[in-house]
């Protein structure tokens, strides 16, 4: 059975998600803008924290982890090259490692770029890859660490999934790409 995927906004325009399997009753997270948003809605389901999967060290993507880890216990993962900067990882990631979670595959995308150590996490039998920061509707993230041709690279990596893959993304900017891209493309 596929996870259930919750789309939890947070801050002033991220995105944080709940992966939610039915089966197990276990529950993870991408990313942790903050806490309460996610313990509020743990709470109205009534499920616990058992894996946080982190995509990058920027603030605004792990400020709720130390909070959640004590309250639920959950288990912290993160890129590899990134556990300098990141919360202390209890599974470090490398780039291409594949894992398992709730009986489901999980594999680990460098999609570095807007940050060098950014990982995307894609999981084929859900369809479902979650980007955020280095794609997001009608765009990909700003360039604070990596080139433009690692960026590309790592766009032509997300390309590469499967066409029925939803892509889950770090914000929620689509207004303000819509009005960027036209500015590029006026005809498109
Ligand atoms: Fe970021």
């Amino acid at each position: 059975m596929p996870l259930e995927i919750i789309t939890l906004p947070c801050l002033s325009d991220n995105y944080a998600y709940l992966l939610h399997d039915a089966k197990s009753g276990q529950t993870a997270l991408v990313d942790a803008p903050e806490a309460a948003a996610v313990k509020s809605a743990l709470s109205t389901r009534g499920w616990g924290l058992d894996a946080i999967l982190l995509t990058h060290h920027h603030y605004d993507h792990i400020d709720g982890v130390d909070e959640l880890r004590r309250s639920y216990g959950a288990k912290v993962y993160g890129a590899k090259p990134d556990t300098h900067r990141l919360p202390p990882l209890d599974h470090a990631l490398d780039y291409g490692a594949r894992f398992e979670l709730f009986g489901e595959e999980f594999q680990v995308l460098d999609v570095s770029g807007h940050t060098i150590g950014h990982i995307a996490f894609f999981l084929p039998e859900s369809q479902a890859v979650f980007t955020a920061d280095s794609l997001m509707a009608l765009g990909c993230g700003r360039l604070f660490e990596g080139t433009p041709d690692m960026m590309w690279d790592s766009l032509n990596r997300l390309m590469a999934l499967p066409p029925q893959t939803m892509v889950y993304s770090g914000h929620e900017y689509t207004q303000s790409n819509a009005r960027f891209a036209v500015t590029i493309e006026p005809d498109n």
